[in-house]
């Protein structure tokens, strides 16, 4: 009832591990698609060389149905990745491979490095709302979006989808260039540019002073996203933001979204969110006299 599929990858389920929650330990990746319900799995965002990151504290606790963080990218740097991603692989969902960069080039040799230890996909996270001005600089732009994809796109064999921020004008140019430069889907959206400041010190709480709002309260800004990229584009469009129950699901595929990702909601309902909102999006389709939820997808427009 649940199967599905993004560019030739078969998907058991439409839910997604998004880049970055569970950190860089390959076990952590693999032990979710073990506990059950998820269909694919996305690593951390990886560079051409290891990063420690932003100082701490590197996440806020937003009581009101989020979160903000800025972790600067903390990754090995995907040569010390390889072996990760062989764990990954074993629990026998596909794996993707996040690639962040700061140049073309860099986007292009990780991109082929994640091809050869075998990744199912890359998805490019083309704007990372806590790292620096050149972090937020390629998503923010249709023309340099549509170069950094094109450059990937000409140099590896497997899907290339586009991860989007919704800090933008206007977030349909940027999917539509993403799609003419070859796309072959496109996830939306990233963590909202956010801040908190402590009342008692007058200081940002952050060690980074701005992160990316992720959680609950973004999910109808992220759904929204999905709605008009989703009218515009004929590749498949991955819903991600604030995803928590199989209603969030749901709600992201009628849509628009062939796939939805889940990441903020790990903290909340644990490692085996992706079961339950497997299970709840079942209630629901069945509830609705569906039998496939290839049915769903987009009915909103
Ligand atoms: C702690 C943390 C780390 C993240 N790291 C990455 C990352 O490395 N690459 C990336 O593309 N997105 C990263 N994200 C963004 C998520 O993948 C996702 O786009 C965002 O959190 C919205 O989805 P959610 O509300 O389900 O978490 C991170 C988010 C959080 C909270």
């Amino acid at each position: 009832m649940l199967k599905t599929e993004i560019s030739s990858i078969k998907l058991k389920t439409p839910l997604i591990l998004a880049s970055g929650i569970l950190g860089t330990a390959g076990t952590s990746l693999k032990r979710i698609v073990t506990m059950g319900g998820a269909g694919a799995i996305v690593t951390k965002s990886l560079g051409i060389s290891p990063r420690s990151g932003h100082k701490s504290p590197t996440i806020v606790k937003e009581e009101k149905g989020g979160l903000i963080s800025a972790i600067g990218l903390a990754n090995p740097g995907y040569e010390n990745f390889k072996d990760e991603i062989e764990i990954a692989k074993q629990g026998g969902a596909p794996v993707i491979g996040s690639v962040y960069g700061f140049s073309f080039r860099e986007y292009i040799e990780v991109a082929q490095g994640l091809e050869d230890y075998g990744v199912a996909a890359v998805e490019l996270n083309l704007s990372y709302p806590n790292v620096g001005k050149t972090g937020a600089f390629y998503g923010k732009h249709k023309e340099l979006s549509f170069e950094v994809v094109k450059a990937v796109k000409e140099s590896v064999g497997i899907p290339v989808i586009a991860k989007l921020t919704a800090n933008v004008s206007d977030i349909v140019t940027v999917a539509k260039s993403c799609e003419d430069a070859g796309c072959d889907a496109i996830t939306a959206i990233t963590a909202l540019e956010a801040m908190k400041i402590n009342v008692d010190t007058g200081r940002p709480v952050l060690g980074n002073k701005v992160g990316g709002l992720s959680g609950p309260c973004i999910k109808p800004i992220a759904v929204r996203c999905v709605y008009e990229i989703a009218k515009e584009v004929d590749v498949p469009v991955i819903g991600c933001g604030g995803a928590t129950t199989g209603e969030d699901a749901v709600e992201f595929m009628m849509a628009g979204a062939s796939a939805v990702q889940i990441g903020t909601g790990i903290l909340t309902r644990g490692i085996t969110i992706f079961k339950k909102v497997s299970k709840e999006m079942e209630e629901i389709l069945k509830r609705g006299g569906y039998k496939n939820v290839g049915e769903i997808i987009g009915i909103a427009h």
